[in-house]
């Protein structure tokens, strides 16, 4: 006998403990290891979802705020957003609204105002022509026909006030209203200015006024509405021979000046106070000084709104007693220039 060999043999119950105790092992690892995938997992989509839904979440709100009232409420950093241009979308769609709804806001209060005016300003020559056809009819054929005559005289100045003030506020709420839409064409301002010379003549001469009219020569033809530019010229011929005493002197010009034409009305009349001079172009706005004045204070307002249509401005220099001078500037037809459409 050298030695012995031992040869171990698993028992049954050996290998199924083995068996038992490796396995649950393995399930543990495994089920650990699931549980802080799905952990791990769930967590990161919650972040990303949330990240990813940050901007949908502030374009939620912001719309929510709007439609609360709170139009103000913009996107902050609107363009640095994931959905820029939808965030940026909604902060100018807000823009647009809150703009459209100022806009119809001050349309609104304007016709309001329009109408209590309206109706102030046409009682007083009403109650003119209404008193003085009751006299008529209440004197009938004891009035001479002098009298007579006189009060249907007065009826129709006050008729004739009437429908001039009618025009004027329907024109100028249209202007204010933006509804005027001006239709520019070339036309000679000299064939213009000739027209309006000619037809001032004779309440210029029943005024004991001197009409002078003073034009470059070949002025060109220059691009605007034509019938607003007249109405506007017209608005100034009135005012400069209204507040222009007997023998005074009204003088139409028309300058070529660089790519302009330059229009001046200016008279040697009661003039306006420098600081009276930008309140004019006011509607309503009439100053104390000078002449009892029958207007209702629309006439320049109306020509301010005619000129800025036109990319203008209007101007004025006056010295109290020693006249006054309104002045614009209409552009030269075929220069190239870009017109901007407010
Ligand atoms: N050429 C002028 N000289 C002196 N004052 C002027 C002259 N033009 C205008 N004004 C002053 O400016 C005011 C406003 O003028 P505007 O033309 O708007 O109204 P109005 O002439 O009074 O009335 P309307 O034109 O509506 O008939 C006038 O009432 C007047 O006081
Ligand atoms: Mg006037």
């Amino acid at each position: 006998m050298e030695g012995y060999i031992y040869i171990l043999l698993a028992g049954k119950e050996f290998l199924n403990t083995r068996e038992l105790l490796f396995g649950s092992y393995i399930m543990k690892m495994g089920l650990g290891n699931l549980f802080l995938t799905l952990l791990f997992t769930s967590l990161l989509a919650i972040i990303s979802v949330w990240y990813l839904t940050k901007n949908l979440r502030e374009l939620v709100h912001a719309t929510r705020r709007f439609q609360q009232g709170d139009l103000e409420y913009r996107i902050k950093d609107a363009e640095r957003s994931d959905l820029a241009s939808v965030t940026t979308t909604f902060n100018e769609m807000a823009d647009t609204i809150l703009e459209d709804m100022n806009k119809l806001q001050s349309i609104e209060s304007l016709r309001r105002e329009l109408i209590a005016n309206i109706s102030h300003d046409l009682r007083t020559p009403l109650a003119v022509i209404q008193g003085y056809i009751e006299t008529l009819q209440m004197k009938g054929n004891k009035l001479t026909k002098e009298q007579r005559d006189n009060y249907l005289n007065t009826i129709e100045n006050g008729s004739k006030r009437l429908a001039k003030l009618i025009t004027q506020l329907f024109e100028y709420s249209k202007l204010e209203a933006n509804q005027i839409e001006p239709k520019r064409e070339p036309f000679l301002i000299s064939e213009l200015a000739n027209d309006i010379y000619s037809n001032n003549l004779i309440l210029a001469k029943n005024k004991n006024i001197h009409l002078d009219l003073n034009m470059d020569e070949n002025l060109p033809l220059v691009f605007a509405d034509i019938s607003l530019v007249e109405r506007a010229i017209q608005n100034l011929m009135d005012n400069a021979l209204k507040f222009t005493p007997s023998k005074g002197i009204v003088t139409i010009s028309v300058l070529k000046k660089d790519e302009n034409v330059e229009i001046n009305i200016k008279d040697s009349g009661y003039g306006i106070k420098t600081e009276n001079q930008t309140l004019i172009f006011e509607r309503y706005r009439q100053t104390k000084s000078g002449k009892k004045n029958e207007g209702a204070g629309l006439g320049l307002a109306i020509v301010r709104k005619i000129v800025e249509l036109h990319n203008s401005s209007i101007r004025v220099h006056s010295i109290p007693n020693d006249g006054a001078t309104f002045t614009f500037t209409l552009p030269i037809h075929g220069l190239n220039r870009t017109i901007q459409i407010t």
